[in-house]
């Protein structure tokens, strides 16, 4: 007897605790199987006040996979799932979950990390579905990248709240957690503002691929409430995007004394940033922004402001300005603009963030966060982590998911190459030795981001596909550390990601099969029709 236990012992030791695979995107830092299994019926959820929201979270998504689940306050435990609030468990976001024949058990020192490990329990319920058993397991878990984000781009195309209720609960399967969200631009305003309704019912008005639509879409300040809320829930935070100087086409169709100009091809691109009012302008807008989000972070675009900028050589309020202000270039003028601007958002309370253009403003790397986005641009990069500002790394390659992910695609962008789901699992590592970035350097990367930008992503059937299961590989490289890392495994999980999106009615891109679903065709663009008086 003593020998077959000390045999069954080793076995248990040898075979059953081993570091096979789990079916779970991103995959967990350390993952122990172990033998037994855990079986799913008629399951009581145990928990504290304090993680009630996730318990009920927990609740509802198991009746989605039929799953009966009671919820109890936690003081004695039985068969059951319980979660555990653990001060000891390191890290905001970390989780333990442990799988055992008599229990599931996740532990954290914080609702996120418990969050986190009911994703974990999820991914793994679903890729069991007909059995409702659980294999035992033991897995510790804690992402590398603090900022693992998803922008969308609802100037261009406006997609709705449905939509983008659809992609948090999406984004929170997959561990993302921060929803940048492209608010204004040039075709459309879509972020109710009080103070200026014009905004909304005349920038709100058309979209990229038909100027002329006579449909205003935008979000009230109710929509972005119950969008933050249902945000919060899954433990994603929102960034709004106020674009300034430049893409305030839409706000100066509104508002067209506080436009400063633009060009042939981009008409009333900027604001004036050499008039007075503009500043109380904006900064009423920044404030009503503000109100409503509570993220510490406020992002006010800056990029590409020389699509515009020549306008003011000739705007007699600008030169004022440049002449009071003793400025010599426009250049100096933008970088005026953007210092009010950091005055305004440090009033507010919060941290400012901007596209890479910052960097040629000596702005303040204390009180400044940048997305790098121009991957031509590396010395632009470095700059700003030589320079010691934080950064999100977001390059268009191959960061934009508005880029094509197959050579057979026409409907996206491309630059010397696209984006395919390979090159964003090899991200950033790759990049990080290739651009010799010092390693001491490293800790200044809060994470990276993926940016769809939707000129030519009109409809839902091509937003899903630009997205999916390009997301899952971004959610991996956010997450996983660089040594977990392993793309045929990888690809061999994505088998229950697309499971998944067929369950939700998703036209996703299929790796496997180009062919499965052919590109959805983009959009035909239609000229600016209405008079730009049709404001009044
Ligand atoms: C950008 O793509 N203009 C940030």
């Amino acid at each position: 007897m003593k020998h077959l236990l000390l045999l069954l012992l080793f076995l248990g030791i040898t075979f059953g605790r081993s570091h096979a695979q789990i079916e779970v995107i991103p995959y967990p830092q350390q993952v122990e199987l172990s033998s037994g299994e855990y079986s799913l019926k008629n399951t009581p959820v145990y928990y504290t006040t304090e993680i009630e929201h996730e318990a009920q979270y927990l609740k509802k998504q198991l009746e989605k996979f039929q799953l009966k689940a009671t919820l109890k306050k936690r003081k004695q435990e039985g068969k059951g799932i319980s979660l555990q609030l653990d001060p000891n468990i390191q890290g905001k976001e970390a989780y333990r979950l442990i799988i055992s024949p008599r229990s599931i058990t996740i532990q954290a020192s914080t609702p996120t990390g418990i969050f986190y490990g009911i994703q974990t329990l999820l991914q793994q319920i679903h890729s069991r579905k007909p059995e409702k058993t659980l294999n035992c397991c033991q897995i510790s878990d804690t992402p590398r990248f603090g900022w693992r984000g998803y922008m969308l781009d609802e100037s261009r195309h406006f997609f709705g709240k449905e939509k983008v209720k659809q992609l948090l609960d999406l984004m929170a399967w997959y561990k993302l957690n921060k929803f940048h969200w492209h608010l204004t631009d040039e075709p459309g305003w879509r972020i109710e503002i009080k103070k200026y309704p014009k905004l909304t019912t005349i920038g709100g008005r058309g979209n990229w691929s038909d100027p002329n639509c006579p449909d205003v879409n935008y979000y009230t300040q109710e929509d972005i409430r119950e969008i933050l809320q249902y945000a919060a829930e899954r433990h994603v935070e929102v960034i709004p995007e106020i674009d300034m100087p430049g893409h305030a086409t839409a706000a100066n169709n509104a508002y067209p004394e506080y436009s400063g100009g633009g060009t042939p091809d981009h008409p009333d691109f900027t604001f004036n940033v050499g008039k007075e009012e503009v500043y109380s302008y904006l900064s009423d807008i920044l404030r009503e922004v503000a109100g409503l989000f509570p993220t510490k972070y406020m992002h006010i675009g800056g990029d590409e402001v020389a699509f515009g900028s020549k306008a003011w050589e000739t705007d007699p309020h600008v030169q004022n300005l440049m002449k009071r202000e003793n400025l010599k270039t426009v250049k100096d003028a933008e970088r005026y603009f953007m210092y009010r601007i950091t005055d305004t958002i440090k009033t507010i309370n919060k941290t400012l963030i901007g596209w890479d253009e910052l960097l040629e403003l000596n702005m303040d790397p204390q009180t400044t966060v940048i997305m790098w986005w121009r991957h031509d641009r590396v010395n632009a990069l470095k700059k700003a982590l030589a320079n010691r500002f934080q950064v999100i790394l977001c390059p268009r390659r191959p960061l934009y998911f508005d880029f094509i992910q197959h050579s057979s695609h026409k409907w996206g962008r491309t630059w010397n190459g696209f984006c395919p789901i390979e090159d964003i699992y090899n991200f950033p590592d790759q990049g990080l030795s290739q651009w010799q970035i010092p390693v001491d350097q490293y800790p200044l990367i809060q994470g990276i981001q993926a940016n769809l930008w939707t000129e030519r992503v009109h409809n839902e059937k091509r937003l899903d596909f630009m997205t999916f299961p390009r997301i899952c590989a971004l959610a991996e490289s956010g997450w996983t550390q660089a040594s977990n890392k392993d793309l045929e495994n990888f690809k061999n999980r994505l088998n229950n990601a697309y499971e998944l999106f067929d369950q939700l009615g998703l036209y996703y891109f299929d790796t496997r099969n180009p062919e499965q679903h052919p590109e959805p065709a983009g959009p035909t663009r239609k000229k600016r029709e209405i008079p730009m008086d049709f404001r009044d």
